[in-house]
């Protein structure tokens, strides 16, 4: 019988030794690649001191090729909670020491049982990634493990925030538990995910490819918009999960934190009055308004790389989080696109899910036209956009600064799509296109006959009257454009039928916006019971 001190002595040992995961020679194998253990990675993530690890007892009970003689306390992911900034969550981290972390069907129990604390409690989950893949000794009970967390997955979208990292290879069908989070940060260089590796690809479709170029972390967050963020090493990926963690709520019954505003919240911006070029064609960059109207110029960026025509992120007013969904007129014009869209819309349900209110502003001439954007279904992405902000019931305010034509003006917040607060600077143009393209169809029927009779005078040998024919229609193109231009194409008409509740000076942008927000903050909007909508997908 051994004494309580020997028991005590004994559980310090267990501990010590299940803390060294996969063993000395594994961990330095890891650290040789330039990646952090799982333990290390939780480390950095959780305020110091505040995490309590859960299962670290647990061990595989696999008996196929010999596996009933290897195992480790823990198996392959660490699990268990902590806090950051002192607010609680959830945290898994595969342990690629272990099987190169590869998921086992008590590891898959472990990541289940945190993740249903998480529901029970009300906090986010995060999962750090590093794995092989399903655990091949283990076959369909591995399978099955990865089943369950995707079910619960889908359980807590939308009750808790998700966050995934990549810091190490996600191949096959574990893509898909990142993918069923609300965001997803990739490390460069050590990280990449794909559902068949370039070794199936070569077989299947003839094509080779790296890892990197197949499903790295530049790949993801610029050509497929998997990853949110490319963080340039695991550490730099771990601080933006706090920074994220910072914006958002607990869960979807609670409000953001709100933060000591540092910031004057009646601070003009007297640059805005005058950042708009004169003319419609000439681009200028968003980042500067958005930089200039929120607190300190504190602005995190989602899916910055991606679909750089429309910006989307986190900030704060007066200490308030919001989301923040912004027309970007230095790329592509800003035209709304199916990458855009679709970029745009997810975020806006992420805000909408978690009470986070929605600011908007607007410089959109309008869809991008041709075959790409059609056969790529531009019209069911426009309306995820659409309905996303159709359905939002989080405060939502709007400011148009300069273009907002057509079905685009329609899908970014318009007022009938219920947009709380709608402001237009005085440089906006309101209308259902722009000028050029009005008179072009207006006026095609005098454009055709000014053709013909131009032609005719040539072919009467008048070359002179040809001229002046074009010539005259063309300063009465002119004058219509001038006719429209002046009757659409400014804020005072949509002003006029209360679609823009009021017009303001550019440089007050960032008071008018927070004073919206706080008079926004008891909104209550109820959408129509249902089980759920049907999001065109
Ligand atoms: C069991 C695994 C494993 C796996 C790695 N290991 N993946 N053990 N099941 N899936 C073990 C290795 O045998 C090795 O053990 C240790 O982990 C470290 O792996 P290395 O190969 O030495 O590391 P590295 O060179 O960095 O290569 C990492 C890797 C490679 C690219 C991930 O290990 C690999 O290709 N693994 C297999 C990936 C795969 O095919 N997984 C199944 C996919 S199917 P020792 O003892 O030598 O240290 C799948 C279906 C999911 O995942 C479906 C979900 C719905």
């Amino acid at each position: 019988m051994s004494t309580q001190l020997e028991k005590v002595q004994e559980l310090i040992r267990f501990r010590e030794e299940a803390r060294l995961g996969g063993g000395e020679k594994a961990i330095q194998k890891q650290h040789d690649k330039g990646k952090y253990t799982a333990r290390e990675r939780i480390a950095q993530l959780v305020d110091e001191g505040s995490f309590e690890e859960l299962d670290m007892f647990v061990r595989h009970r696999c008996t196929n090729f010999g596996q009933e003689k290897k195992s480790y306390p823990g198996d392959g992911v660490v699990t268990g909670y902590g806090t950051i900034e002192g607010r609680l969550v959830y945290v898994f981290a595969q342990d690629f020491t272990v099987f190169g972390g590869s998921l086992s069907e008590t590891m898959a129990q472990k990541i289940c049982k945190i993740m249903d604390m998480a529901m029970k409690m009300g906090a986010p989950v995060i999962g750090l990634n590093d794995s092989g893949g399903a655990r091949i000794q283990e076959g369909i009970n591995a399978l099955a493990g990865y089943a369950e967390i995707f079910q619960r997955n889908i359980l807590a979208s939308g009750v808790v925030p998700q966050i995934s990292a990549i810091l190490g290879p996600c191949a096959g069908g574990a893509v898909y538990s990142p993918a069923l989070t609300d965001f997803t940060i990739m490390a460069k260089g050590i990280s990449y995910m794909f559902l068949t590796g370039p070794k199936v690809v070569k077989t299947v479709t003839g094509e080779d490819v790296t890892q990197e170029a197949l499903g790295g972390a530049e790949v993801h967050a610029s050509k497929s918009g998997v990853a949110h963020f490319a963080a340039e090493d695991g550490e730099e990926a771990i601080k933006i999960i706090r920074k994220l963690i910072s914006f958002i709520p607990q869960n979807n019954l609670e409000e953001t934190p709100l933060v000591t505003c540092t910031d004057p919240i009646d601070r003009l911006e007297d640059s805005l009055n005058d950042i708009i070029p004169e003319q419609a064609n000439v681009a200028y960059d968003m980042y500067e308004v958005i930089g200039a109207i929120i607190d300190n110029g504190e602005f995190l960026e989602v899916s910055r790389d991606y679909a750089k025509n429309i910006i989307i992120g986190f900030a704060r007013f007066n200490g308030q989080s919001v989301g923040i969904v912004a027309n970007q007129p230095k790329f592509l014009a800003g035209v709304l696109d199916c990458n855009a869209s679709r970029k745009a819309a997810r975020f806006v349900r992420f805000c909408d899910a978690f009470n986070i209110p929605i600011v908007s502003l607007v410089d959109v001439p309008g869809f991008l036209p041709g075959t790409g954007q059609e056969y790529n279904a531009v019209i069911l992405h426009g309306a995820k956009l659409l309905y996303a902000y159709g359905e939002a019931t989080v405060p939502k305010v709007t400011v148009t600064l300069r273009k907002s034509y057509g079905g685009s003006h329609i899908v970014m917040s318009c007022k009938q799509l219920r947009g709380d607060m709608n402001y237009a600077w005085p440089t906006a143009e309101i209308a259902v296109m722009g000028a050029a393209g009005a008179a072009e169809v207006l006026y095609a029927g005098d454009a055709k006959k000014a053709k013909e009779a131009a032609k005719a005078a040539k072919e009467a040998g008048k070359p002179e009257e040809a001229e002046k024919i074009m010539a005259d229609f063309k300063q009465y193109i002119i004058d219509k454009e001038k006719e429209y231009n002046d009757l659409f194409c400014n804020p005072y008409n949509a002003a006029k039928y209360g679609y823009i509740d009021d017009v303001i000076e550019p440089r007050n942008t960032r008071f008018r916006i927070i004073r919206a927000l706080q008079q926004l903050q008891t909104k209550k909007v109820v959408n129509p019971a249902k089980k759920h909508g049907n999001i065109p997908l």
